[in-house]
């Protein structure tokens, strides 16, 4: 019984340690930082879609929901980088290794995208559909421009 404890004991202690090796990152463990910025993505995603169908004239223009897409799209434009946090380069994930070794590039094309993002916002709230056309356009070449460099297909 004793011999039996000390060994739960032992167990206990490992997965605490082995506990401690992962949470370098606040997520804890590595299919939660790709489950994080890969849900970032698909929330963007779904929002600059819908802003997407309405340039191409597939969904009819609100500007209500337009600027509410582009709002959320901007926010959640914010989230995905945290989530490429060092040791996830594994498993369900999409992202490709010159994430972290391109760095520099893969952290600037990403603040491009924000910064495309957050005019796209300001733009939406103006309600001029030509304007957001456009700002949906060059936001839409900086997803692009990441994809073909860090993403898997
Ligand atoms: C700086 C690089 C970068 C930019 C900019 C970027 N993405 Fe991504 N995106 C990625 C990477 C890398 C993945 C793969 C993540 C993974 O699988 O772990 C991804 C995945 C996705 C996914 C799949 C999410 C899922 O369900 O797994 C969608 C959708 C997506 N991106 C949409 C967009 C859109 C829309 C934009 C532009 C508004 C954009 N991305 C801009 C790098 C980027």
């Amino acid at each position: 019984m004793r011999s039996l404890s000390k060994a739960c004991l032992g167990l206990i202690l490992v997965a605490g340690l082995t506990g401690a090796a992962h949470a370098q990152t606040p997520f804890g463990k590595a299919e939660n930082a790709i489950k994080y910025r890969q849900s970032a993505m698909f929330i963007m995603g779904q929002h600059f879609g819908r802003i997407g169908a309405v340039a191409k004239g597939e969904r009819p223009y609100n500007k209500d929901e337009v600027a509410r897409s582009a709002a959320i799209a901007a926010e959640m434009s914010k989230l995905p980088w945290e989530g490429f946090a060092a040791g996830t380069d594994k498993g369900e994930t999409h992202a490709k290794p010159e994430i972290w070794t391109d760095a520099a590039k893969f952290k600037s094309d990403g603040e491009k995208m924000e910064q495309e993002m957050a005019k796209l916002a300001e733009v939406a709230k103006g309600g001029d559909l030509a304007a957001i056309k456009t700002q949906f356009g060059a936001t839409g070449k900086t997803c692009k421009s990441c994809h073909d460099d860090f993403k898997k297909k």
